[in-house]
């Protein structure tokens, strides 16, 4: 499924805080993603189901799982959804506990009690030397990186990435990102 499908197919739902990436950003992310994961890595998209349709559209990798709360994505690959819900922030699946290499996060509701599930979920999942990339609003982000280190012990740090929505947002938003180099990641020429 292409993410202009699946935005034709499966509307925003504001109450659940869902805001979709344009097609181009969603592609553009999975672009700068592929070369930096390898073939082995265990990929999560927590809350953010456009990111994983452009990846998966692109790339159709295996051991790659969508986490998310709203079941309608449950029909885009049984296999790879997981339903997840940040208020149950330890309940994921048994085999993806302490597995994950690389997470994509963006959660709903910009405040500190979700930063803080959402950071004990990717606690539980990530593997020892697994990565973080944190899609949010501007206005947590201090806040969120303060968490994910207190939490997960994840250090986050600016990248150069530009957040795009298909509607545009009032909220500004930014990517921060856990590996060394995190800051040149969507620098212009990548
Ligand atoms: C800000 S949107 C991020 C979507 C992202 N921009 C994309 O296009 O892929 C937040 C996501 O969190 C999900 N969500 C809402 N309530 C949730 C909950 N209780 N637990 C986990 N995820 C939830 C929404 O369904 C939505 O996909």
């Amino acid at each position: 499924m292409s993410v202009e499908e699946f935005r034709k197919g499966f509307g925003e739902d504001w109450q659940l805080s869902q805001f979709w990436y344009s097609a181009e950003f969603a592609a553009r992310l999975a672009h700068l993603m592929a070369p930096i994961v390898s073939r082995s890595d265990v990929l999560v998209f927590i809350s953010s189901p456009t990111a994983y349709v452009g990846f998966q559209h692109a790339y159709n990798r295996k051991q790659t799982y969508l986490l998310e709360y709203d079941r309608r994505f449950e029909l885009i690959d049984a296999e790879e959804f997981v339903h997840y819900d940040l208020e149950e922030p330890l309940r994921v699946p048994e085999h993806l506990k302490g597995r994950v290499d690389f997470a994509v996060v963006d959660p709903p509701f910009l405040n500190e009690v979700t930063s803080r599930k959402v950071a004990e979920t990717v606690k539980e999942l990530l593997a020892p030397k697994g990565r973080v990339l944190l899609l949010t609003g501007r206005s947590i982000a201090d806040a969120a990186c303060g968490i994910y280190k207190e939490v997960a012990d994840v250090e986050l740090k600016e990248t150069a990435l530009k957040v795009e929505h298909a509607g545009g947002l009032a909220n500004a938003f930014g990517a921060w990102a856990s590996w060394p180099d995190a800051e040149k990641f969507g620098s212009e020429g990548t």
